[in-house]
């Protein structure tokens, strides 16, 4: 067996089986590949671009216009920080569906939970720092939503340095916590990420429902299975991304004027499912309680109790898959009927405008959503005789259709004064 540097860093051998593409997609490979060229792109730019609100635009407008390849590695970190919410989002259903969360896999979930609130946070800073209007405003919308949260909010907007107003203190400190708080906290979190799929013995090996966790899979060499197959992907991923930078520029708008909001204000497309949440409940509800009982349900999806483990099981049983498919249909069609009910209906009925808004907003909503997820969770179990890894499963595919149905809706169906309307 061969032995150099790099190797000290990954096992000598691996599982035969978790080599198969079908299994992780190499979506872990692809995320760690625009995680590094992040890095690489971002100190390059580093180099002209100034933190400060009168410079910011004129050093942003330098780099893509004068700087030899300046165009080429703005537009490359602007896509790879794009892809990687995506390919996350892929990265974080895979491990969901083999049932890689369960056993010495758990904590590892909670470590790439961080991972992926730490990419949201790079994402949210860095979009700040061109400083034109996009920029602007966009977080100016996001700011608020901060804002917003029930006894904190105030006191995180001040951390943030705007209060109400984005301002110098605001860029100082989104710069600062871009540009080296997260990246370092990033690198050490996939540190410890990588070590702990290591520690867990490796990748859950992909198995048939009817077939037992094998104990003893076969291994063969790092070196050349392994490492050719991690190389290959690196290569597909950032020939793609160059492809795409080289024929799309990363947008820059007029410079910031805090004085002259654009309408309608869009919050970066990401957040653009929070920001439409917000358009139809209480504030309190819609960044506050949803979110938290959201990141509560994900944290604990390892810590419950599953009388079976379904490690490498796609979807964790035939009926599995048949029920997530029932639950993503039902989202399907129900989210966009309440949005079109609370747009048209109880937002403009002389009813519902004589109550107040915490009960129409909130408390109400609260209700339908409680009624709704105990009802389908009873059925689920009781008529249809679903195990925990099932109905979690659905739960998960609910909140993900969810999440998926208003991001479409407020990136494509709102107008002027976030009306509803039809894409053009
Ligand atoms: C920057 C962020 C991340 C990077 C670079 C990363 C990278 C990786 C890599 C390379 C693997 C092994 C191969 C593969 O599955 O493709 C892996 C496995 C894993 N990841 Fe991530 N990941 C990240 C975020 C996440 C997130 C958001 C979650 C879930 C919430 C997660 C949970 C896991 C788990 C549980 C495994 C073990 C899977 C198994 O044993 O089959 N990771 N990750
Ligand atoms: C996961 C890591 C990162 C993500 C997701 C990310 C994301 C972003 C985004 C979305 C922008 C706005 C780009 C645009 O104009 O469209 C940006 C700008 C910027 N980032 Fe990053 N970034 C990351 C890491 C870094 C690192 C490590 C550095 C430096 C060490 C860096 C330096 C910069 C600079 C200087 C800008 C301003 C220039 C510009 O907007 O073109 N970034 N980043």
């Amino acid at each position: 067996m061969r032995s150099n540097l790099l190797l000290h860093f990954r096992p000598p051998a691996v599982k035969e089986k978790t080599l198969a593409f079908t299994l992780s997609w190499g979506l872990g490979g692809m995320a760690a590949t625009l995680v590094i060229l992040q890095m690489a792109t971002g100190m390059l730019l580093k180099f002209i671009y100034v933190p400060t609100p009168v410079e910011a635009y004129a050093s942003v407008q330098t780099i893509v216009t004068q700087v030899p390849f300046g165009r080429l590695v703005r537009n490359l970190h602007h896509w790879c920080a794009n892809l990687l919410v995506v390919v996350l989002m892929l990265h974080m259903l895979r491990v969901f569906f083999t049932g890689a969360f369960h056993g010495p896999r758990r904590f590892n979930w909670v470590i790439g939970l961080a991972l992926f609130a730490m990419m949201l946070a790079a994402n949210l800073s860095g979009y700040l720092l061109p400083y034109d209007q996009l920029a602007y405003w966009a977080v100016t919308v996001c700011s608020a939503m901060i804002g917003y949260a029930p006894g904190i909010g105030g006191g995180l907007l001040d951390v943030l340095g705007g209060g109400n107003a984005l301002g110098p203190r605001t860029l100082t400190f989104f710069y600062a916590m871009h540009t080296t708080v997260i990246p370092l906290l990033m690198a050490g979190l996939m540190g410890f990420h990588f070590w702990r799929i290591r520690k867990a013995g490796g990748l859950v090996v992909p198995r048939k429902p009817s077939e037992a966790v094998d104990e003893a899979p076969n291994r063969v060499p790092t070196f050349p299975n392994l490492l050719l197959r991690e190389v290959s992907t690196a290569l597909m991923v950032t020939a793609s991304v160059l492809a795409i930078s080289i024929f799309f520029d990363a947008a820059l708008s007029a410079p910031a004027n805090p004085g002259l909001s654009p309408n309608p204000v869009r919050a970066p497309w990401y957040f653009a499912g929070l920001q439409e949440l917000l358009l139809h409940l209480h504030p309190a509800v819609a960044v506050s309680v949803i979110p938290l009982i959201a990141g509560i349900f994900l944290t604990g999806i390892p810590y419950l109790t599953y009388p079976r483990t379904t490690e490498g099981i796609w979807f964790a049983s035939a009926r599995g898959r048949a029920q997530s498919l029932r639950a993503a249909l039902a989202a399907m069609v129900l989210t966009p009927a309440l949005i079109g009910f609370d747009a048209l209906v109880v937002k403009t009925a002389p009813w519902a405008a004589g109550m107040s808004p915490m009960v129409r907003d909130g408390v109400l909503p609260l209700v339908l959503f409680s009624f709704l997820t105990g009802g389908g969770v009873m059925t689920m179990r009781r008529r249809w005789k679903a195990t925990t890894n099932e109905t979690v499963q659905a739960v998960l595919v609910v909140m993900v259709t969810v999440l998926i149905v208003l991001t479409v809706v407020g990136v494509f169906f709102r107008g002027p004064s976030m009306r509803l309307t039809w894409p053009l």
